[in-house]
This record gives C-alpha cells, sequence and structure tokens, in this order.
C-alpha cells in the first residue's frame, strides 16, 4: 500500500511518476505524529531497542542508519568523515524495520533543507524536521523491507538506461584535458593489456573552464580525437559545471543573460558566485525554457561524437559570491594555486544560498528553500537535451541528486578519499542508493584525495567489478592513480579482466532491475529478513538475482570472515578461471590473494560469464558466455545502444548450451 498527504502547497511533483493516493486522515499513521513547528514541519516517532532504519541514499555511516544524524542539505564538502550529515545529494526515503512488527518506509519530497534524526541522542525517537511547511509525504508499507522498496521504486519510476559501453572500466583523473593526455592513457592501457572503455575529460579541457568550450590549444580537433579513439574502442566523457563563467562575448553567456536564463539577486540582476572558471551565473533550471536552452548546449561537443558527460558542482557548489560578504578574492586566487585548500574553505559558506533566487511558475523563490533539486534539475535539463542530440543510448552521471533524477542519469560519490574506510563506505552506500532509484552508480574507485596505494586500489577495484559504474577518478597533485602506475601490472590486468567476463552477467542484472524497478544491490537482511545474523553484516552485498559480494575492505589482510545465510557456492576467479566450491550456511574464513576475487552464488541459482577475455565493450559478444552454476541463466540481452528496452529481450541460457 502507498499512499501520500499533501502538506501547504509543495512545487509540481519531480519525485513520483506515477500516481499515489491522497490521503487525509492521520489515522493510518498512528503511532507517530506531524506537528507545525516554528520554521516547518516536524515528524516524530518512537522506536524500540533492536527497530533498524535503512535508505536515505547516498549518506555516511552504516546500511543501518540508526543512531545517526543525517541533513539533506546538498554539500560540496570533500571532507567525507563517517558522521557527516550532508554529502551531495538528497535521498528522503528510508524503511523503519521494527523488530516487532510490520516495516514501513517514509518518503519526505521536499526540496528544503530537512533533518533526519535517526535516534542520534540514544533517546529512542526518530525526528525528521523539514525546514519547510510545504510537503509531499509518501508512506508505503505491506511486506518486508524488499517489497516496501519495490513499491517506492514503482511509484518514482525506471531507472536510467546507460549504454553497454558505460559498464566498461574508465579511467579518469583531474588532469586530464589535453589530447596527449588521453592518447597516453589510452596507448599505456593498450600497452599493458588494461581493459578500458572510456577517459574522462576533466575541467582543464575547456577553455578557462568555460562551460561548452573547448581550450583548441590542448585538444586542436575534439572530432578527430573522438573518431581516433572509437577507432580502438575507446569514448571520451567531458565533465560539464553548472555555473556558466562571467564573460561578454560568450555567447552561451550572452544568451542567458539576454534571455533572463540565469538566477537572480535580490534586485533582480544574474546572481554572481565564483566557482572553478571564477565569477560564474547559475542557469536556474526551474525555468522549463532555461533548463530547454542548457541542455541544448550540450549540442557543441556532441556534434563532435560525444555520447557521455558527468556533471558537476551542481548542489550548486559555490567558492564564495560577494552577497555572503565571504573573503572571496583571497579564495578566488586560492582556487587557481590549492584548489581544495579553497573548496575547504568555502564550506562554510552556505549562507550563499539565501542570496538568490529563481523564478517558478511565475513566482520568485529563494534558493535556500528549494536548493535540494538543484542538481536533479541540471541531469533532467542535459538528460532532455542528450535524448535529442545522441542516437540511442547516453551516459550521463552527475554530483548532485534527488530522487526523480534516477530517471534521467546515474550518480558518483563524489570526492572521497583514498582510504580503507572509504572503500567500506562505498560499499554501505550501495544498497542505500539504489533504494532511492539510483541504480547506475559508484565511487571514485581508488579515492579522490589523497595517495592511493597499490594495495587499496587493488582490493577497491576488486569490489567496483561489481557496480555499474566502474571508474578510476583522482585529484590533481595526488599521486597518479591509473593501474599502471603501481609497477608490475598483471594484477590489476587480472582484476579488470573480470570485470569483462562479468559484464554480460551484470549488464543483463542491471538491465532486469531497472525494467522491473526493482533494487539491484541489496542489504544481506532484505533477502534474508528473518535471519538476525544477516542483519549485522555491513561489509557484503546481495548483488541482482544470485550473487552476494564480499570484499576484502581491511588493510594488510588476504583474509575475512564471511557469512553465509544459507548454503552457497564459492566462486573463486584466479588466473583468468572461475573455481567453484559448495560451502554451508554459517561464517567461514575465506583467503583472497590480491590478484584473485571470491564471491557466492545462490545454490542452483545460474550464473554467467564472457567466454572470452576481451579489452573493451566492443568487442564483447554478450551472446558467447559461459553458464557457471546452476541449470540455466534468464540473461537479459539486446544491443547495448537502443531505447528501446524491455524484458521481452530475456533469452534462457542453459547448461546444454555451454
Ligand atoms: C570536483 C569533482 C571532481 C573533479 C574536480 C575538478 O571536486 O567532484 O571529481 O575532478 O571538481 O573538476
Amino acid at each position: 500500500m502507498i499512499k501520500q498527504w499533501i502538506y501547504g502547497s509543495p512545487l509540481p511533483d519531480f519525485a513520483l511518476a506515477e500516481p499515489v493516493d491522497l490521503e487525509k486522515s492521520w489515522d493510518v499513521f498512528p503511532a507517530s505524529r506531524i506537528s507545525k513547528e516554528e520554521t516547518g514541519l516536524q515528524f516524530l516517532t518512537e522506536l524500540f531497542p533492536g527497530d533498524r532504519i535503512f535508505g536515505l541514499g547516498e549518506t555516511m555511516r552504516g546500511i543501518d542508519k540508526r543512531g545517526g544524524r543525517y541533513v539533506s542539505y546538498n554539500t560540496d564538502d570533500a571532507n567525507h568523515r563517517h558522521d557527516m550529515p550532508s554529502l551531495y545529494a538528497s535521498h528522503n526515503f528510508f524503511v523503519v524495520v521494527p523488530r516487532e512488527g510490520d516495516p514501513w518506509g517514509l518518503f519526505f519530497d521536499t526540496p528544503a533543507r530537512t533533518v533526519f534524526d535517526m535516534d542520534s541522542g540514544g533517546e529512542a525517537m526518530l525526528r525528521v524536521t523539514v525546514e519547510s511547511f510545504d510537503l509531499r509525504l509518501v508512506y508505503v508499507t505491506g511486506g518486508d523491507p524488499l517489497s516496501i522498496c519495490r513499491q517506492f521504486l514503482q511509484v518514482i519510476g525506471q531507472s536510467f538506461l546507460p549504454p553497454l559501453w558505460a559498464f566498461g572500466f574508465g579511467q579518469s583523473r583531474w588532469g586530464y584535458s589535453s589530447s596527449e593526455d588521453v592518447r597516453r592513457v589510452v596507448k599505456r592501457h593498450q600497452e599493458e593489456a588494461l581493459p578500458l572503455d572510456y577517459v574522462c575529460l576533466d575541467i582543464g579541457y575547456m577553455d578557462r573552464y568555460i562551460d561548452f568550450s573547448v581550450d583548441k590549444k590542448k585538444i586542436p580537433d575534439l572530432k578527430a580525437l573522438v573518431l581516433e579513439m572509437k577507432e580502438q574502442g575507446i569514448r571520451l566523457v567531458p565533465i560539464i559545471d553548472a555555473g556558466v563563467k562571467v564573460e561578454p562575448g560568450n555567447p552561451v553567456y550572452d544568451e542567458g543573460v539576454a534571455r533572463g536564463y540565469f538566477c537572480v539577486n535580490k534586485q533582480g540582476e544574474p546572481f554572481q558566485a565564483a566557482v572553478w572558471p571564477g565569477m560564474t551565473h547559475f542557469p536556474d533550471f526551474f525555468q522549463p525554457e532555461a533548463s530547454r536552452w542548457f541542455g541544448d548546449q550540450y549540442r557543441v561537443l556532441t556534434d563532435q561524437g560525444i555520447e557521455g558527460f558527468w556533471n558537476d558542482m551542481n548542489e550548486p557548489s559555490i567558492f564564495y559570491s560577494e552577497a555572503s560578504g565571504h573573503a572571496g578574492l583571497f579564495k578566488l586566487g586560492l582556487s587557481h594555486i590549492a584548489p581544495r585548500l579553497a573548496e575547504r574553505l568555502a564550506m562554510n559558506t552556505r549562507d550563499d544560498y539565501r542570496y538568490f533566487y529563481h523564478r517558478i511558475g511565475g513566482k520568485t523563490v529563494c534558493h535556500h528553500d528549494v536548493h535540494n533539486l538543484y542538481g536533479a534539475l541540471m541531469t533532467r535539463a542535459s538528460a532532455q537535451g542528450l535524448q535529442e542530440q545522441v542516437k540511442g543510448r547516453y551516459l550521463l552521471f552527475s554530483r548532485s541528486s534527488y530522487i526523480g533524477a534516477h530517471r534521467y542519469g546515474g550518480i558518483w560519490t563524489g570526492d572521497n578519499y583514498s582510504s580503507w574506510e572509504m572503500l567500506r563506505q562505498n560499499v554501505k552506500q550501495m544498497p542505500g542508493m539504489n533504494m532511492c532509484g539510483f541504480l547506475y552508480s559508484g565511487a571514485d574507485t581508488g579515492g579522490f584525495g589523497g595517495n592511493c596505494t597499490r594495495q587499496l586500489l587493488l582490493r577497491w577495484l576488486a569490489f567496483s567489478v561489481f557496480t555499474p559504474l566502474m571508474r578510476d577518478h583522482s585529484a590533481t597533485m595526488t599521486r597518479e592513480q591509473e593501474t599502471y602506475a603501481f609497477g608490475d601490472t598483471e594484477a590489476f590486468r587480472r582484476i579488470l579482466s573480470l570485470r569483462y567476463y562479468l559484464l554480460p552477467f551484470l549488464y543483463s542484472e542491471f538491465m532486469k532491475a531497472a525494467l522491473r524497478r526493482d533494487m539491484l544491490f541489496r542489504p544481506l537482511c532484505f533477502d534474508f529478513p528473518k535471519d538476525p545474523m544477516a542483519a549485522r553484516v555491513e561489509d557484503q552485498l546481495m548483488l541482482g538475482e544470485s550473487l552476494m559480494v564480499t570484499p576484502i575492505v581491511r588493510e594488510d589482510t588476504d583474509s575475512r570472515q564471511v557469512y553465509l545465510p544459507e548454503d552457497m557456492t564459492m566462486v573463486r576467479f584466479a588466473n583468468g578461471e572461475f573455481l567453484l566450491e559448495e560451502r554451508s550456511r554459517g561464517m567461514h574464513r575465506i583467503t583472497v590473494p590480491e590478484d584473485e576475487v571470491v564471491f557466492f552464488v545462490r545454490k542452483g541459482r545460474g550464473f554467467i560469464t564472457a567466454a572470452k577475455a576481451v579489452s573493451c565493450t566492443r568487442d564483447l559478444d554478450l551472446r558467447d558466455v559461459r553458464l557457471i552454476t546452476g541449470d540455466y541463466y534468464d540473461q537479459y540481452l539486446d544491443d547495448g545502444m537502443s531505447r528501446q528496452a524491455d524484458l521481452s529481450n530475456i533469452r534462457r541460457v542453459r547448461r546444454e548450451e555451454r
């Protein structure tokens, strides 16, 4: 059952894609209350010992969210401590699983700042405070936690479907900006026989960080470069930032100003704030024409053959603005010399969000009140452009998001750090993001900030081989983090080759989950709700219909404890082979050398791999597969490109066909 209450007059809906019955009486939900407080609405309910809470998307801390305080107020803060309340997104859906009684889910559909206090004070209270009197509250009940999530995923609509190549391995670094950078990266992968599907271009490819421009000195002929790479099976994925540089004479800037497409200050003039290019204006994505106009700009790059983008700085991130009176020039100067430091200093200037305005349906609305939707609307704007410009499916992933944006693009988890803690966090973030519709997601593998070690990169890759977005990305001024930058590449080659062996299965599981509006990654306790041990496991995940992923997430060890909620088949990928071993329910210590990966398949379920090793998805034949376990596997199969995707594309791979 799914119902909604509406308080005040919320904005036209963005998150819900299907109608949900409107409820007037609060009696449906007697154990809790909703009240009007001074600054907005407050929801309060009692918790009992043993009650657990799941969801809230990409937020930090555990898979079980109880004990934490989380603030939906999209924030660019690279300091991903485990108690950090806000990251880049607002994913306001959670499910409470009481120790006794039935689970229930709530979605606080509001673009306003919202605080989720999940019993952080240990007072056995769950308190949600919304800084607004306008709210759409969606309540889901019926069945176990997984069926609650499935009902929610039904109404928020189908996840974005990227092309097959977007499931290949991507190499990225803040610093890749020229034709030579791209050629070097590709050449090194080829020399070392390291598989690769795309290379990301970071801000340096632009002319002075101006959106939709290309620095001709660095990339004299983008079209030719795109072609040259495509001939080798490689795609280029450029970054686009939210802010447009203030620069009269630049057509995007001139047009945006002339047509009133930028956010404005109190006086009604375009609002100025400093980001990478210096002073910028922010497109007002709340205006449908401005949004369409911004999406159209991508044509400058899609005309050169580009088929994928990453959208960044779209919280929007602000280093300083004159409006909020911060020591701006200092920071702006710093942003060129010591960008991370500048960004860090900028973190406390969230006041800026109170100093600019959107035009929404004829009204002027303060950004602060609708802040959490900004990045999501950028995603929609670019997706709408790309749908027109790119033949077939495009790749798009964004840093900032809100539920609803999952229909238009994927997300990555932003500026994490090269640490084991961050690898563990990546594991924990996956199911939360999936509960909120974001299936195409992943972290900066190896960590963005700080210096990665060979061991950390290997172990992180061994987890990322399972995440739909698998990209190695790192910050400028950190040590080189490419798989060929750590000496002998044999172990890296083995792990990356596993990704490509897994692709027919992963792609199929992804497509089935997306088309059925289901989760891909799940906590163990979603599949085994009655198993008290499964409820405690936070470093293993269920994946698709049959896998259990058990990564090594600690330093200097080649073994770990694994909990098996039932008898399972252990699969060891070693030296290009898949070795099977039956294991019974219970605890097991498994040993996993750095160049191997161990995971589990539910007993009797089908699991397939590609029959041959390949170096990019272009060379991958999704039909040429081997059934490794079970008697059959239902494989989703298509050309990896066409938008016409439905569940009729499933064929049964039987044991005899091996
Ligand atoms: C932001 C992004 C990061 C990117 C950098 C430079 O910090 O999150 O991925 O490399 O900006 O564009």
